[in-house]
């Protein structure tokens, strides 16, 4: 039997509904933020997520979908959006234009274990700004996703952010780190004690080991320009969203300098993790490009959904009904004309009889029937009945868009 995926899925219905909302409301808050959309390709060619996204990261090291195609070219299913932005913005001379801001919605692919809010194709909607070093684009990129957020009716939803340095001094934190844990090795967990070499940061967000260390394991000293940058981050955000500095959030992904940040909520058994994002001074001068700063996030679209709480705006929805073949134009001329009047209208089934028409629009949830027959058309009227209340009249053809425009 046909069979799907595991860590795939079917969306259809509220879930498929809800996502449409999140990726319209975050549509509206980038055109007011002025950020261009950007459609990229799902596949790319692996060695760009290798070089951005980074060799000893988690989805670089057993979570891409990756294959030789047909042309023996190494190819991965994108996992995540930031290095295909960073590969167009070289390779299509944008920075022509230094100063840009990107939006993209789209899958992505990592074969994760699934689980609840975890799925091995995703949506993500993410924004990248490249250009501007300001600590006014980190504050400016994270008032943005809070807008969404906020529009959405997230709530409860908390901001954590933090700095993880650059180059110069990150390294010293790299190695303190490396001899703090080495002293711990024999109680860090499996998968800790294989990251400890290669990125020992990491050990500080691992869900078994980080708590543990919260408080003892050594803490990252900043530069002064890093210190700086960081302070201003905060002053902007200060009064505008409520934000806790967490020195343990270091996330997954090798690019990231100075801010990073999660927006997490807690979704019934699901990941909390709704949106995260950071800066990424180096990483377009790393993939053959201009030195270029940018700063950006991706929210995942599944998980916002789940913990959005708005309530769609329920439009009016007719059905027109035909009772005989004589009627079936007259029928179907007014369904079309209710459409162009921005009527929600459905019908049409007209090799159905009367009772299974009816039976078809209280099963999509029609809140009017309007019934058409023979007598109708002579008389060039309906039958308009409210199938919340039950109560039917018959009106004249001229005044069915103020009738239904008035009915409750
Ligand atoms: P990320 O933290 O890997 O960052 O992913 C961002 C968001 O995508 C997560 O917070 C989560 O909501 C969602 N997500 C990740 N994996 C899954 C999954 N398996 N199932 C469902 N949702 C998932 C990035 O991808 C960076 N590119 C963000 C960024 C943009 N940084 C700078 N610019």
């Amino acid at each position: 039997m046909a069979k799907l995926l595991r860590g795939f899925r079917d969306l259809f219905e509220t879930e498929a509904q809800k996502l449409t909302k999140v990726e319209r409301i975050s549509r509206d808050i980038f055109k007011i933020y002025g950020v261009n959309e950007l459609r990229l390709p799902t596949l790319e060619l692996k060695e760009i997520f290798i070089k951005a996204t980074g060799q000893t990261t988690d989805i670089v090291q057993k979570e891409m979908y990756a294959f030789e195609d047909g042309g023996g070219r190494l190819v991965a299913m994108r996992p995540e959006g930031t290095p295909g932005v960073a590969r167009a913005y070289i390779e299509n001379n944008f920075q022509a234009n230094p100063v840009q801001k990107f939006f993209y919605i789209g899958n992505m692919f990592r074969a994760e274990r699934p689980q609840a809010g975890r799925y091995r194709e995703f949506e993500q909607i993410g924004v990248e700004y490249i250009g501007n070093a300001s600590p006014a684009a980190d504050a400016e990129v994270i008032l943005m996703l809070k807008a969404i957020f906020d529009k959405l009716g997230v709530k409860n939803y908390k901001v954590k952010i933090n700095s993880i340095g650059c180059k110069e001094c990150r390294p010293k934190f790299r190695e303190d780190l490396i001899k703090f844990f080495t002293l711990q090795k024999d109680s860090l967990c499996e998968k800790c004690q294989t990251r400890l070499e290669v990125n020992p940061l990491r050990v500080l967000d691992c869900k078994i080991d980080g708590p543990k260390f919260t408080q003892s394991a050594p803490k990252q000293v900043l530069c002064p320009s890093c210190q700086k940058h960081f302070d201003e981050v905060k002053k902007y955000l200060e009064g505008k969203v409520p934000f806790e500095v967490d020195p343990c959030l270091v996330r997954g992904l090798d690019y990231y300098t100075k801010t990073v940040f999660e927006f997490q909520a807690d979704i019934a058994g699901a990941q909390n993790a709704l949106a995260a994002g950071g800066r990424y001074d180096d990483l377009i001068a790393s993939m053959g490009g201009p030195k270029v700063p940018a700063v950006g996030w991706a929210l995942g679209a599944e998980r916002v959904a789940l913990a959005s709480t708005f309530e769609e705006i329920k439009t009016k929805k007719v059905f027109v009904v035909s009772v005989e073949e004589s009627s079936n134009s007259y029928a179907f001329n007014l369904l079309q004309d209710l459409r162009d009047n921005g009527f929600t209208a459905e019908g049409g089934l007209f090799d159905k009889n009367l009772k299974a028409q009816m039976k078809q629009a209280n099963k999509i949830g029609a809140d009017f029937a309007i019934i058409i027959g023979g007598n109708e058309v002579a008389k060039n009227t309906l039958l308009l009945k409210n199938l919340n209340s039950g109560k039917q009249k018959e009106i004249v053809y001229q005044d069915l868009f103020t009738a239904l425009k008035e009915e409750k």
